[in-house]
């Protein structure tokens, strides 16, 4: 019989893990959000505030039920604090042995029965699961970036993952509001598999037919229906980051067009990292 989740740690609040510890708490679940410094703590649950006095002030939400999910969240710089939760998720900075190290603590800290997930959107969930002791109690649930506002969440499963575990984790996803859907531990998974390369077909285009990035988006948005132009999102997701997720998925799979393109590295050495430095291919006033 699985265990419910009543109780939910986040761990690492950037964007992804305040966009996760938001969509827990508007799903009605405690969260124990927990960062390095409170500072960093505080700006996130501040971030989640302001999106959900948005939601408020659009009259998608009562202004009771946005204090009730901003009472959930509860904010620690400990892991210690997260002893009791039933689900821990993990959206710390993509570094396998910083997933790993945090990994083998949370196995100590946590209940023998508590299942531990990983937000990685390129790494290994099954190098990931192999620094614990349960590795049968790990599960990939991976979010898109907004969290909030993108429905769906890839559940991971790895060769030891239980298929209770498996279900569990799909269950809750679904129970926040969530479009999960299920595969196994590979490169990329599912979306980032395909999306990676496209992205990056996508960048080496503005170079090949002359085109600016501004005319891409166009082209993508209005011929093949995008929410939103690659360049835009690539903006969105950050520069880095998609580098990042483009080696690791090159470095496992060898496909060329897994490769981060030649222009977004120089961009990235430039420090043009997309919206949250302000520049990236578009510039941004916030
Ligand atoms: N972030 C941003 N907005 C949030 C939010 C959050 N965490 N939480 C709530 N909101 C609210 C905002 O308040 C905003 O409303 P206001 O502007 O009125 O304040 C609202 O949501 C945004 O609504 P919009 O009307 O602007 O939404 P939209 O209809 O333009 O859709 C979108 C926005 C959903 C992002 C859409 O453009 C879209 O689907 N884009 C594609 C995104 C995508 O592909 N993401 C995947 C990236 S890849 C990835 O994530 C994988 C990886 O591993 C790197």
């Amino acid at each position: 019989m699985a265990r419910e989740i009543r109780k939910v740690g986040v761990v690492g609040l950037g964007t992804m893990g305040a966009g996760i510890a938001q969509v827990c708490v508007q799903g009605g679940v405690e969260v124990v959000g927990c960062e390095v410094s409170a500072e960093l703590g505080e700006r996130a649950a501040e971030r989640i505030g302001h999106f959900l006095t948005r939601a408020v002030e659009k009259g998608r939400m009562e202004q009771a039920d946005r204090d009730a999910a901003m009472g959930r969240v509860r904010l620690t710089t400990e892991l210690g604090d997260l002893a009791g939760c039933d689900l821990v998720i993990e959206a710390a900075f993509e570094d396998l042995d910083v997933k790993r190290e945090l990994f083998a603590e949370l196995d100590r800290l946590v209940g023998d029965d508590a299942i531990l997930a990983t937000n990685t959107s390129a790494l290994s969930v099954t190098e990931i699961a192999a620094a614990t002791e349960r590795p049968e109690r790990v599960v990939g649930m991976h979010f898109f970036n907004p969290a909030p506002l993108m429905a769906l969440v890839e559940i991971v499963r790895t060769e030891l993952t239980a298929d209770e575990v498996f279900d569990a984790a799909y269950a809750f996803a679904e129970r926040v509001g969530k479009t999960p859907i299920r595969c196994h531990d590979t490169p990329g998974f599912v979306v980032n598999r395909v999306l990676i390369p496209l992205l990056n077909d996508c960048v080496r285009v503005l170079d090949e037919a002359r085109v600016t990035p501004e005319d891409l988006d166009k082209g993508m948005k209005h011929g093949a229906g995008w929410p939103m132009g690659p360049c835009e999102l690539v903006d969105l997701v950050g520069i880095d980051i998609h580098i990042h997720a483009s080696e690791a998925l090159y470095a496992a799979l060898r496909e060329p067009r897994m490769a981060p393109p030649p222009r977004l590295v120089r961009m990235a050495q430039a420090g043009l990292l997309g919206r949250k430095t302000g520049s990236g291919f578009y510039t941004y006033d916030e």
